[in-house]
C-alpha cells in the first residue's frame, strides 16, 4: 500500500495505474476507521483494480461550535486497517493544500441539503459537496463508495454527480452495525459506558419500525411511534422523520414508496445519526444500486 501526501504525487501514481487500464475505486473518509469504513474499502477492493482511501478531516463541513479540533484521530491504526482491507493507496492530504490561502469557490447543494441534518448544521453539506468534488477531481475514480449511515450525504453527493456531470459512479453500501444494533461511527469513541448503553435507543427504535414494516405495517404514524418510543433514553432528539428516500419530503399517511426513517439525537454531548430504509416490494432495487447506465 502506497501512502501519498501531496496532490502531485497522487496524480503521478494514478496516471500510471489509469494508463495500465486499471479501474480505480475511491473511499473518502475522515479517518478513525472502523468496520463501517471497512465495508466500503472491501467492496471497492472487490470491484476495482486499485482502491484509493483518503483521510481528511474536512474543516469546511464543521460548524463553528462543532468538534473539528477534537475529532478522533489514530493514523497508525487507520493505516494497518486500510492495508488489511485491501486498499492500494492511502491519500493523506494537508489542509493547506486542499484549502490554500484565498480559497473561495464552493459547491452549493440545493434542496436535498436543507431538511434533516441541513436544518441543524447550516453549511455542512456545502462543505461535504465541495470537498468530495475536489477529491473526485484529484483521484478521478471510476467508482466512489459511500455509506448509507449518512443517508442524506449519499443523496447530496449523487445529485451533485448528476447535476455537474461528474464522470464517477456512486455506490451506496448498507450501514454496518455493532452486534447489539448500534450503527458504527467514529463518534461512538466519545461515549461513556452509560452513554454507549443509551445510544442504543436510536437503533432500537429504527429496527423495531423496520421489522414492523417488514411485517406489513404501512402507517407513517405507527412506524414513527415505534421509532420514537425508545428515544426517551437519549438526552435530546433533534429530528425523527419518515421521508421519501429520493426527495427527502416527509410522508404523511402511508409508506407507498421507498422511504427512510432518519434520526439525529444527542447522547450526552455526542450527536449521533442513524436511519433505516423501507422498501415496499414493488419498489425493490430502487436503492443501493449503482447510478450508472453501464452498471445499472
Ligand atoms: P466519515 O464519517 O469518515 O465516513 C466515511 C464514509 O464511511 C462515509 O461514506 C460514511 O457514510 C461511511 N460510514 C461511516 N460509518 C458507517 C457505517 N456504520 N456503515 C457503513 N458506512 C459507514 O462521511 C464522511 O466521513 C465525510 O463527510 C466525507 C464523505 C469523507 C467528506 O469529508
Amino acid at each position: 500500500m502506497r501512502i501519498v501526501r501531496s496532490i502531485a504525487d497522487l496524480r503521478v501514481l494514478l496516471r500510471t495505474l489509469r494508463e495500465k487500464g486499471k479501474r480505480i475505486g475511491f473511499v473518502p473518509t475522515m479517518g478513525y476507521l472502523h468496520e463501517g469504513h471497512g465495508a466500503l474499502v472491501k467492496q471497492s477492493a472487490a470491484r476495482c483494480d486499485a482502491t484509493v482511501v483518503s483521510i481528511f478531516v474536512n474543516p469546511t463541513q464543521f460548524g463553528p461550535t462543532e468538534d473539528l479540533s477534537k475529532y478522533p484521530r489514530d493514523l497508525e491504526s487507520d493505516q494497518s486497517l486500510c492495508l488489511e482491507w485491501g486498499a492500494d493507496v492511502l491519500f493523506l492530504p494537508e489542509a493547506s493544500e486542499i484549502y490554500p490561502t484565498g480559497f473561495q469557490t464552493f459547491i452549493e447543494p440545493g434542496g436535498l441539503a436543507e431538511p434533516l441534518c441541513g436544518q441543524y448544521r447550516p453549511g455542512h453539506f456545502r462543505g461535504v459537496a465541495t470537498v468530495v468534488a475536489k477529491l473526485f477531481n484529484m483521484v478521478q475514480p471510476d467508482l466512489a463508495f459511500f455509506g448509507q449511515k449518512d443517508f442524506q450525504q449519499t443523496l447530496v453527493v449523487r445529485r451533485m454527480v448528476r447535476d455537474l456531470n461528474l464522470p464517477v459512479d456512486v455506490v451506496v453500501v448498507p450501514t454496518i452495525r455493532e452486534e447489539d444494533g448500534l450503527a458504527m461511527s467514529s463518534r461512538n469513541a466519545y461515549l461513556s459506558e452509560d452513554e454507549r448503553e443509551r445510544a442504543l435507543c436510536l437503533s432500537k427504535g429504527l429496527l423495531a419500525a423496520q421489522s414492523a414494516f417488514e411485517h406489513g405495517e404501512r402507517s407513517v404514524a405507527k412506524l414513527l411511534e415505534l421509532a420514537r418510543t425508545p428515544l426517551s433514553g437519549v438526552d435530546r432528539v433533534q429530528y425523527l422523520e419518515l421521508v421519501d428516500a429520493n426527495t427527502l419530503d416527509p410522508l404523511d399517511r402511508q409508506v407507498d414508496r421507498t422511504s427512510a426513517i432518519c434520526v439525529a439525537a444527542y447522547v450526552g454531548a455526542t450527536r449521533l445519526i442513524d436511519n433505516v430504509v423501507l422498501t415496499p416490494a414493488h419498489d425493490d432495487a430502487v436503492l443501493n444500486v449503482t447510478l450508472s447506465p453501464q452498471e445499472g
